[in-house]
């Protein structure tokens, strides 16, 4: 199991309260992490944005190394973290090399001036050529993105599986000469999955697609079912017909003929190294593991006692408002106007929406963590305006006329409207899919979904 890194967290904190927060996530993280028996995590950039100090922090909590090979101390040269690790499995060498992207030395500059991150092929070659002596496969974990992984497959030759990090690229896998190239979407919806049959050493192990292998196969098969057709025709009419006997008995010998040539290059393939590549949708029917499930409880708990004291200083008023309160709370000249705005002219299309699930999104919330903080993980979805209003992190933060799922959510932001030049987006697809999303939606279904929104579909 390997990580190509970004694990940990984007965001500064803004108290000792989310700094511990933090630290008990991690530790939730790491120790999963050793339960599913991570062999090594590369160092993304962003896992640097929380300064050198607290990445060394986690690097020492956790029982798997983290690693980098290109970030260094900018006076002596040498690298922070370990570069690569080696480890022996099933009686084959595999040595693991970790690399970021240089765009982080910007932030670095100001923030951990003695820190440099180091051209990724300048980094990474030498230690491939040191390995490649002693390992029968390397792998590097990086977090340059497809053309900075397609340039380093390019420019180090040596390397047989590159794990790119994802930003936001499609599902990729791909072979550069004798590298294959693999990245999976982002925040942990897939698990790739590499099988490698090794009938030889070699360095390079020279792999081949096993799919390759079962073309043929396949072939084959098609090939015997026809035979046998023939095979039976031939015994139904024996004498009848010999003319017609001997075009079929031709027919078969053309078969046969093809099927030896086929099963010829099927053997070919047991002399080479193969490999298969499997994507694993990480979807509801999967089981959670008991034991990590345990862990991510015990954290929640946790959590629950740590907030206890500052939750209740940031509880909102209990009792419902009124319109016109909720109206006067609304900020002049913003983006967002809330439904409420819109009531007065929309009225249709507003108790319609009140009465959609939409409405209560913010309320379901609250009320799934009745005993526990919700945590901003929840709110991108369940409120409106999330990111360009606020990074809301609880619901007591969420503005009240912005609270569910509500019309700006899907037509966008209303200021300026109605008026000239003011058009709404077209709702389409895509925008419920920025929260329907497979694990949160699974019966997502677009048509019959959108009967349900209340508002008034033309087609
Ligand atoms: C002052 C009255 C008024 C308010 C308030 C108002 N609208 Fe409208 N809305 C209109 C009028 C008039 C039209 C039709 C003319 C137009 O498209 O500008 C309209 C049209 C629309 C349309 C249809 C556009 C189309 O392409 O057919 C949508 C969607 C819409 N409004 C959403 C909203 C939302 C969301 C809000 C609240 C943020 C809102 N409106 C607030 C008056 C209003
Ligand atoms: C900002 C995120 C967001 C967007 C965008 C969004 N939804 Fe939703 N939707 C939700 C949430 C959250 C819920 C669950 C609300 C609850 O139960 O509290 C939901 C629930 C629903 C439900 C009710 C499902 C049920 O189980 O009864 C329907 C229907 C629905 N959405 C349709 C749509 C359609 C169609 C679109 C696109 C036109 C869309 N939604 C866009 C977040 C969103
Ligand atoms: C990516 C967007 C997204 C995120 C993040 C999200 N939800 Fe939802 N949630 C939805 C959508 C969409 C639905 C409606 C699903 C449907 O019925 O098709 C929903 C439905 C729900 C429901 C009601 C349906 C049910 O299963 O009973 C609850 C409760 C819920 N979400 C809780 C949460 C909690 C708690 C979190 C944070 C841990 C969260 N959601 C995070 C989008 C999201
Ligand atoms: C889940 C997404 C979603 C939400 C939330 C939503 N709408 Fe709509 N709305 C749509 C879609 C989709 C259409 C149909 C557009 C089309 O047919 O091209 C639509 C159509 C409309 C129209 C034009 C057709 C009609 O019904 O008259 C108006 C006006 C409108 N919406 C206003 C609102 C207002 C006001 C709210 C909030 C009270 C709201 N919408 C909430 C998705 C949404």
């Amino acid at each position: 199991m390997v990580d190509a890194g970004n694990v940990l967290f984007r965001k500064r904190f803004t108290s000792q309260t989310r700094r511990k927060e933090a630290l008990m996530k991690i530790d939730v993280l790491l120790r999963a992490y050793e339960e599913m028996g991570y062999a090594a995590v590369n160092i993304g950039e962003k896992d640097l944005i929380l300064g050198l100090g607290f990445l060394d922090e986690v690097a020492k909590r956790a029982k798997f190394p983290f690693i980098s090979a290109n970030l260094i101390d900018r006076k002596n040269r040498k690298t922070i973290f370990r570069p690569f690790i080696t480890e022996d499995i099933a009686g084959i060498k595999v040595g693991v090399i970790g690399v970021m992207s240089r765009w982080v030395n910007e932030v670095l500059k100001e923030k951990e001036p003695y820190l440099e991150v180091l051209d990724p092929v300048v980094a990474v070659k030498p230690y491939v050529e040191e390995l490649r002596k002693s390992c029968d496969l390397i792998i590097v974990l990086s977090q340059l993105g497809e053309r900075g992984d397609r340039e380093l497959a390019l420019k180090v030759p040596g390397i047989d599986i590159i794990v790119g990090g994802s930003r936001g690229e499609r599902i990729r896998y791909s072979k550069i000469r004798e590298t294959l190239m693999y990245r999976l979407d982002p925040r942990g919806g897939y698990l790739g999955k590499l099988d490698l049959f090794l009938v030889r050493k070699g360095k390079p192990l020279h792999l081949t697609d096993y799919k390759q292998r079962d073309r043929i196969v396949k072939k084959v098969e098609t090939i015997q079912k026809r035979w046998m057709k023939i095979e039976r025709e031939i015994e139904l009419d024996t004498g009848k017909s010999p003319s017609k006997r001997d075009v079929r008995m031709k027919g078969l010998a053309i078969l046969e003929r093809r099927v030896r040539e086929l099963k010829k290059r099927v053997a070919e393939f047991d002399q080479r190294n193969l490999y298969k590549n499997e994507v694993i949708p990480i979807k509801l029917a999967i089981r959670d593991d008991p034991v990590i499930g345990e862990m991510i409880e015990g954290y929640e708990i946790e959590l629950a006692k740590l907030y206890g004291i500052e939750r209740a200083v940031e509880r909102g008023p209990e009792k419902p408002l009124s319109d016109a309160q909720i109206l006067a709370s609304i900020p002049q000249g913003g983006a967002y106007r809330g439904a409420i705005s819109c009531k007065k002219c929309h009225r249709r299309n507003f108790n319609a929406w009140s009465a959609t699930e939409h409405a209560k999104a913010t309320r379901t919330i609250s009320e799934a963590f009745k005993q526990r903080p919700p945590s901003e993980d929840c709110l991108i979805c369940h409120t409106t305006g999330y990111g360009d209003i606020k990074e809301y992190r609880f619901v007591e933060e969420v503005p009240l006329y912005l609270r569910g799922v509500q019309c700006e959510t899907c037509h966008g932001p209303g200021k300026g409207h109605p008026g000239f030049g003011t058009k709404f987006r077209r709702v389409t697809l895509g925008v419920c899919r920025n929260c329907h999303t497979k694990d949160q939606s699974p019966a997502f279904h677009y048509k019959s979904y959108l009967l349900r929104i209340g508002c008034t579909i033309r087609k």
